[in-house]
């Protein structure tokens, strides 16, 4: 029985965790939870799984998140709160497996916590890597932590990666599907509406990532997510569109073969396979060969999305350069979300703070917070700079 931490519970991953949970009772359960600021949510997985501790985003939500356990006459139920909380919720003694699917930055602590710990990690946070990926790779490598991407493109690189060694690998190619503004004229990419951006062709996900897949930032972050997962330099990491998003990422070797890995387009997949690896597990995730039709493939226009042209020039730089490029988009999302930035605007905020950060390749995580601060900071001055009302944008 593998005992589980989600942080992010209350997610899109979060709750697709759930449901692989409840579909294995017997090889998983759940040990501790972690949710932001849904209350109502963490309060109906706490009476469902019963965890030994759980925690939430602020203090008071932890009070009022306690006082409704202890109404329905819950009291073994541990509530903490804040980035501490997501830490002992992360190194519980008990748990074995820790799912980091908080979205941005406020899981890094918790997920390098975990790798300290010598938890196994199930890494669906890509901001993590995005911004401390050096430190997060280091840390794996020194306690012997295996680190299991869930994102799916990195999933199916892993599996790819069975068919051969690293050093068999010439490189490997990030399937993307182009976001709903594939076919968009440029000219029109300043009218897009946030109704329009939050439309995602192929796959249902949270706010932000929705916001970044439209963007083509989500690829640009899983370059270099990829760089550090698989130790590879950006060139070796490329972007294919892939309308169809059934295949989920391919592996070339030196030889000239190409491995791909195809799947239905459902998290639960990337996540069952994490939860199990090195075992395959029978499941019903199964994907109609007889259905497959067309298989399409382009190569990204840079032109169109600038977003994953800066995470390329950024995974280059690496360090200050890596943070600020998470940490401005993540306040430019939020500008672009509060309807005060269009949607190119996210880009050209993005481009402007990255002039502005020189590189440095910060050592602790307490530095990578540092600069992550400084960026969000210089984003905000630029969005002022540019005439955005920032008083409702999260920074
Ligand atoms: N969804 C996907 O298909 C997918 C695929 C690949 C990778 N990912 C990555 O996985 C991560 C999660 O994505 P998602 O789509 O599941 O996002 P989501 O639906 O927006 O969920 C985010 C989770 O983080 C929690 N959270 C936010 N701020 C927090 C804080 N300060 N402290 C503790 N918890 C906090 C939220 O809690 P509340 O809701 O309670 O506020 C929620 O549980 C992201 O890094 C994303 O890039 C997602």
């Amino acid at each position: 029985m593998k005992r589980i931490a989600i942080l992010g519970s209350t997610g899109s991953i979060g709750v697709s965790t759930l449901s692989i949970v409840e579909s294995f009772p017997t090889r998983y359960s759940v040990a501790s939870l972690a949710a932001g600021r849904n209350v109502t949510a963490a309060e109906e997985q706490c009476l469902r799984w019963r965890p030994r501790m759980v925690s939430m985003s602020e203090e008071a939500l932890a009070d009022e998140l306690r006082a409704r356990l202890k109404q329905q006459g819950i009291n073994d139920i541990e509530v903490v709160w804040g980035t501490a909380g997501t830490v002992a919720v992360a190194t519980l003694p008990e748990v074995d497996f820790v799912v980091s699917a908080i979205v941005g930055v406020a899981g890094l602590e918790a997920t390098y916590a975990a790798v300290l710990a010598g938890k196994t990690i199930g890494l669906a946070n890509k901001e993590c890597l995005v911004a401390a990926g050096e430190i997060i790779t280091a840390a794996a490598k020194e306690k012997n932590v295996a680190l299991l991407p869930i994102d799916s493109e990195h999933n199916a690189v892993h599996q790819c990666m069975r068919g051969g060694t690293a050093a068999e690998v010439k490189q490997i190619w990030l399937t993307a599907s182009g976001g709903p503004f594939r076919n968009l004229p440029a000219a029109d990419f300043e009218s897009i509406t946030v109704a329009q951006a939050l439309k995602h062709p192929t796959w249902v996900m949270g706010r932000r990532i929705t916001i970044d897949s439209a963007t083509m930032m989500n690829k640009g972050f899983e370059v270099i997510e990829a760089c550090r997962l698989f130790h590879l330099p950006a060139e070796k990491v490329r972007v294919t569109v892939h309308p169809q998003s059934t295949i989920h990422s391919l592996v070339e070797f030196v030889d000239g073969s190409i491995l791909a890995q195809l799947s239905v387009t459902d998290m639960r997949l990337p996540i069952l396979y994490a939860l199990s690896y090195p075992e395959r597990v029978e499941s019903d995730l199964t994907f109609d060969m007889a259905t497959l039709g067309q298989l399409d493939f382009s190569a990204p226009d840079l032109a169109k999305f600038p977003c994953l042209r800066l995470a390329y020039e950024a995974a280059r730089a690496g360090g200050s350069h890596c943070i600020a490029l998470n940490a401005a988009d993540e306040v430019a999302v939020s500008a672009f979300l509060e309807g005060v930035l269009s949607f190119p605007g996210i880009a050209r905020t993005i481009e402007s703070v990255l002039a502005r950060t020189p590189v440095q390749h910060p050592a602790t995580i307490a530095a990578v917070l540092e600069a992550d601060s400084a960026a969000r900071n210089l984003a905000r001055e630029v969005l002022l700079q540019a005439g955005v009302s920032v008083s409702s944008v999260r920074l």
